[in-house]
């Protein structure tokens, strides 16, 4: 076990976990932050996309040990109460059907605008081509997006 100071959502916090612990099951299993979801851990659907530093990552393929002191921000850090652009526009557009993989597509849009604030239609796709959704809400997701960018 090693202990890890890390820069989750703005604090500062201390966990003790094994170096080959992917990112994903510290923030779940130890942190308690569920938002965060298991799909594949493979590195393959998207639904744990965290920001590390700003830029999306799948927190299931992310070692302990290659975290260093970067920013993590997770779905639970992007607004106090729910409220950030993105999340109201995908209220405003009804998006989530099942709802699992959804704070993956959020997180992962949340990154296309703090780079991006006004996207095409090629580069949301582009960017949100990561993020799977077996209910097939992408064109929801897509006006969401747009919607977040006004
Ligand atoms: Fe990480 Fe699927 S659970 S990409």
């Amino acid at each position: 076990m090693t202990e890890y100071s890390l820069n989750i959502n703005g604090k500062t916090q201390s966990v003790s976990a094994q170096e080959d612990m992917p990112l994903l099951w510290v923030l779940r299993d130890l942190l308690a932050l569920k938002g965060t979801k298991f799909g594949c851990g493979q590195g393959l659907c998207g639904a744990c996309t965290v920001l590390l530093d700003g830029i999306a990552i799948r927190s299931c393929g992310l070692l302990m040990s290659e975290v260093g002191d970067a920013k993590i921000t997770t779905i639970e850090g992007i607004s106090e109460n729910g409220d950030h652009p993105v999340q109201e526009a995908w209220i405003q557009h009804i998006v989530p059907q099942c709802g699992y993989c959804q704070t993956g597509q959020i997180m992962s849009a949340v990154a296309l605008l703090d780079r991006n604030p006004k996207p095409s239609e090629e580069e949301i796709e582009s960017a949100m081509a990561g993020n799977l959704c077996r209910c097939g809400t992408y064109n929801r997701i897509k006006e969401a997006i747009q919607t977040a960018s006004l």
